[in-house]
């Protein structure tokens, strides 16, 4: 699920989106306000979308998707995080550390991606390395869990 203002963090997930579609991988792209956040656990693998605002901060938009992960029971979920941010600023994508750090603790992160405010073509290697090295941990991840049970 993803934020965007101004439409470069969307265009940013709409080009991760793209990549698994074209390994026919299904995923559902939602934006923040219609994510079921209620069922955050059910899902094997999210992958969080955020633009930067203030001194380094989350948009508030996302805050509450913050304090679902600390609450809920998601240490089997794995995570990624992409974020589209302006290097003018002192904390560049800082709400994708923010994320980072606290996923780190409490799910399976797998890898973050940064960009500098829009897409360039030079950042689409970086897209398909991102797609390949969370798509890795989660196929991990989903046979480790049925082997288990
Ligand atoms: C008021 C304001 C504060 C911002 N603060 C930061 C910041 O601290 N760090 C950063 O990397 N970018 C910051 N940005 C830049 C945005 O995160 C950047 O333009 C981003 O690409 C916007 O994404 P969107 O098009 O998806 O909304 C700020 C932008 C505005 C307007």
């Amino acid at each position: 699920m993803y934020t965007s203002k101004t439409g470069h963090t969307e265009e940013l997930a709409h080009c991760i989106r793209d990549l698994f579609y074209e390994k026919k991988i299904e995923v559902r792209l939602f934006q923040i306000e219609q994510f079921p956040l209620q069922d955050l656990s059910a899902f094997d693998g999210v992958i969080i979308g955020t633009y930067t605002w203030g001194d380094g901060e989350i948009p508030g938009e996302m805050l509450a998707l913050y304090q679902a992960f600390e609450a809920a029971d998601v240490k089997h979920v794995v995570t990624g995080v992409i974020g589209t941010g302006d290097s003018f600023y002192p904390h560049f994508c800082g709400a994708v550390d923010a994320f980072r750090d606290m996923l780190y603790v409490h799910s399976r992160l797998a890898v973050t991606l940064k960009v500098e405010v829009a897409l360039q073509a030079t950042d689409f290697a970086r897209c398909q390395k991102f797609a390949g090295v969370f798509w890795n941990k989660l196929e991990n991840s989903v046979s480790h869990h049925l082997e288990l049970i």
